[in-house]
């Protein structure tokens, strides 16, 4: 029997199971993934990163986007663009700054990132879309995924005939698979029997993401598609402990004393990476996954999720640990 515990190749690297980290934009930075590898996941992909700010050497780009930390590994990075020569020189910088695999963004539905071409309307541009893949490999002599959707509009299976061709004429490794339009955004059904054609057509592994809220999403998703891993994405936010429970490494919920100790070292690493004032900025859509995870009511959490800097956070936070950690309940995992 398949199970989520037992390791696979992609690419030619071995990873130890079937739980991979989905790329968050403005999320998977460097902590959000070694948090996910601390916690268990067999690989983790990075938010996705600019192939033009990357090129054109954008400082912040570099010391930001593609900070590496030594424990990650293996790490892949997600890059994003529409031109192929540009792909190529990003994926070469990409390599020389330590990822393991790129990954490729060919499914973001938001307009701003369509517009130029990128994203998920690559999906109706397959000769563009095998260049840049052919490019990104070239570049980086990395093994290259691609993150994509199954078409634009409803009805469409143009993700699952572009998954086809990068595989067999760009030579792409794996695909990450999010079987919902691009028109859906991130909402309603993902279709699991189309991403189970797409496993049974293709020759590489595929990683299904979409719609896997919890451990029991996780493992529906695995047996229905028969994919070669799982994708949490949404699921994982505030909630690394997922991965431990779904690899058995783990049968109970958090407690506040955990969870809070976890908030604590998220915050460490923010201001570490940031500086202690952005840090107080970018850490404010954090503190409402750990609200939740510890399942505080409206007005048990107001202070931590208003808390304006990093110090106010911190105080919110150790007045929401309890010596015995278990005066409040803890959300249900
Ligand atoms: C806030 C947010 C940011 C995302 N950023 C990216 C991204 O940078 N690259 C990408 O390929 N997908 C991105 N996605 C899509 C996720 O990787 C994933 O495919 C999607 O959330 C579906 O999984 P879920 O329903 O389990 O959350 C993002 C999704 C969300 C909610």
């Amino acid at each position: 029997m398949r199970t989520l515990d037992s390791p696979w190749t992609l690419g030619g690297h071995p990873l130890p199971n079937r739980l991979v980290l989905a790329p968050l934009a403005g999320i998977g930075n460097w902590f959000v993934r070694l948090q996910a590898r601390r916690y268990g996941a067999g690989l983790a992909v990075s938010e996705m990163v600019s192939s033009f700010g990357v090129k054109h050497g954008d400082a912040r780009t570099h010391r930001e986007f593609l900070r590496i930390h030594p424990d990650e590994h293996p790490v892949s990075i997600q890059l994003f663009g529409h031109d192929p020569d540009v792909m190529r020189a990003a994926a070469a910088t990409v390599a020389e700054a330590g990822a393991d695999l790129i990954d490729l963004n060919m499914g973001c539905p938001v307009r701003k990132v369509c517009k130029t071409g990128a994203g998920a309307s690559l999906l109706d541009d397959p000769d563009l879309a095998v260049a840049i893949a052919r490019g990104a490999r070239e570049g980086s002599g990395l093994p290259v995924t691609v993150k994509l959707r199954s078409g634009q509009r409803p009805g469409e299976r143009t993700g699952a005939h572009l998954a086809r061709r990068l595989v067999e004429e760009a030579g792409v490794a794996g695909i990450s698979f999010h079987p919902r339009h691009a028109s859906q955004q991130h909402k309603g059904r993902p279709d699991y029997a189309l991403a189970a054609e797409l496993v049974e057509a293709l020759d590489a592994p595929v990683m299904i993401s979409g719609g896997i809220a919890d451990e029991e999403r996780a493992l529906e998703a695995f047996e229905r598609t028969g994919a070669a891993a799982v994708m949490l994405a949404r699921g994982s936010l505030g909630n690394p402990w997922r991965f431990e429970r779904l690899l058995g490494r783990r049968a109970e919920t958090p407690t506040p004393g955990e969870v809070v100790e976890e908030l604590h070292w998220v915050i460490d690493r923010a201001e570490e990476h940031l500086g202690v004032e952005r840090a107080g900025r970018y850490l404010r859509k954090f503190y409402p996954w750990y609200a939740d995870t510890l399942g505080l009511s409206k007005g048990q959490r107001e202070a931590l999720v208003t808390a304006p800097t990093t110090a106010a956070a911190r105080a919110a936070a150790e007045g929401l640990a309890t010596p015995s950690g278990d005066a409040l309940a803890v959300a249900t995992l």
